[in-house]
């Protein structure tokens, strides 16, 4: 006999989205799937029928039943900026009457009044804030997200952000990838003296981050109204030699060779890329960057100008979508929403929406050996939703199917 700790059987589709299948969806789906999961990990997964009889349940093991139901890997939201304080629905209304995202900062609103609010927030204020929008998005599914720091822009307050999410991640269930972004943007302080600020970011802040092992990533707005692609580029070289991997925040609002730059420092994934050029897309082909998309983002924004999602499929990018969560351009934590939006915004088709909040999310933050699909050995992060077939989930949108979700073997959610 060998013991296992929970089973999961019956599904009427299993989603591995094992890159070892071969189907037409892409997604690897087992019907009738069954899984057994031992300590953390997925320890066998197959058809019902096939299920071992070998498998006893342990003491407190669980057998669930998913007839009629889907199950597949726990969702990934490979971008976001968990942390703020305040909000701006100020801005929203502003925006609502014609004021454009670029307007309402240069009169002082966007990313610096969130800074303002989250300089002056406690670390607990923070935590709190923090906690709450992670158990929203465990519900939703979400079992991974990444998380940026870049509304202290100072040391000590980025710190304080890169602090907060190593206590979330030691007492939340969600596992929480951080990232370093002190280059959102350029605080008041520092307006007139953009050299002072890089060299700041370069010679205090990086090395200090680092030293603490307070991120894994650096990250860059890269815009012509934040960051230049010097900038940018100096910035996530000192990075990689502080041992930060590179990500980038590259031609959202216009074009301005991010996506280039992305390949050029071998970024793990480019981010938002309305703007991106073909010779962009080339590239990120080329070097395997992962194309981050967020159309929760162009939604608020109301942006015309999308990012050429299918055009980057087409030409072999790995794309992925996310929430962007964040208090000024996208005020969301819903990832599902994302991918409903992936499919009538960008036109990405229910299975290719799938992949990028699945497997595609986990190569855009390194994680590809670990989660992001269902195969022995890989940490068992999974869902089990209330739906017939995997069209359905973007298709029936602003609702929640979540009925269980699985976190390293253990229910950290289960609907009542
Ligand atoms: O990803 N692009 C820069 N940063 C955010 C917006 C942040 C804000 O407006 O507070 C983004 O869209
Ligand atoms: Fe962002």
């Amino acid at each position: 006999m060998v013991e296992v700790d929970l089973v999961i059987k019956n599904a009427q589709e299993l989603l591995t989205l094992s890159s070892s299948f071969k189907d037409e969806s892409g997604l690897g789906i087992i019907q009738h799937g069954a899984l057994a999961i031992k300590k953390e990990r997925i320890f066998w997964v197959g058809k019902t029928q096939e299920l071992p009889k070998k498998f006893l349940l342990d003491r407190d093991g669980l057998e669930i039943d998913a007839t009629g139901k889907m199950v597949m890997p726990g969702l990934i939201d490979a971008h976001t900026h968990l942390i703020f304080a305040g909000s701006r629905e100020d801005e929203f209304e502003l925006r609502i009457q014609g004021l454009s995202y670029q307007e309402i900062a240069e009169r002082g609103g966007g990313i610096l009044s969130t800074v303002e609010a989250t300089r002056k927030a406690s670390f607990d204020e923070l935590f709190a804030l923090g906690k709450k929008r992670l158990d929203r998005m465990l519900c939703k599914g979400v079992t991974t997200l990444e998380a940026k720091s870049g509304y202290g822009l100072s040391l000590q307050s980025e710190l304080k952000i890169l602090k907060v999410l190593k206590a979330l991640q030691e007492s939340h269930p969600m596992d929480i990838v951080p990232t370093f972004l002190g280059a959102h943007t350029f605080p008041r302080e520092f307006r007139e003296d953009r050299a002072g600020y890089i060299n700041l970011l370069t010679e205090e802040m990086i090395p200090k981050v680092a030293q603490e092992r307070l991120a894994e990533f650096c990250d860059v707005f890269c815009e012509s109204k934040a960051f230049t692609v010097e900038e940018s580029k100096r910035i996530l070289e000192t990075g990689k030699r502080y041992g930060l991997k590179p990500k980038i925040h590259a031609d959202q609002l216009s074009p301005g060779g991010g996506a280039e730059l992305a390949a050029e420092v071998n970024a793990y994934s480019a981010d938002h890329l309305e703007y991106v050029s073909q010779e962009g897309i080339k590239k990120m082909a080329e070097k395997g960057v992962t194309a981050v998309l967020l159309p929760g983002a162009s939604f608020f924004l109301s942006m015309k100008k999308y990012p050429p999602a299918k055009d980057m499929i087409e030409q072999g990018v790995s794309v992925s979508l996310a929430t962007d969560l964040n208090p000024g351009s996208s005020m969301t934590g819903s990832l599902p929403l994302m991918m409903t939006m992936g499919c009538t915004m960008y036109k990405m088709l229910p299975k290719e929406v799938i992949q990028a909040a699945t497997i595609h999310a986990a190569r855009a933050i390194g994680r590809e050996k670990e989660i992001g699909s269902l195969e022995v050995g890989k940490e068992a992060d999974i869902l089990l939703l209330d739906i017939p077939n995997y069209r359905y989930l973007p298709y029936h949108f602003g609702v929640d199917h979540s009925e269980l979700v699985v976190k390293k073997g253990t229910i950290v959610y289960q609907r009542q």
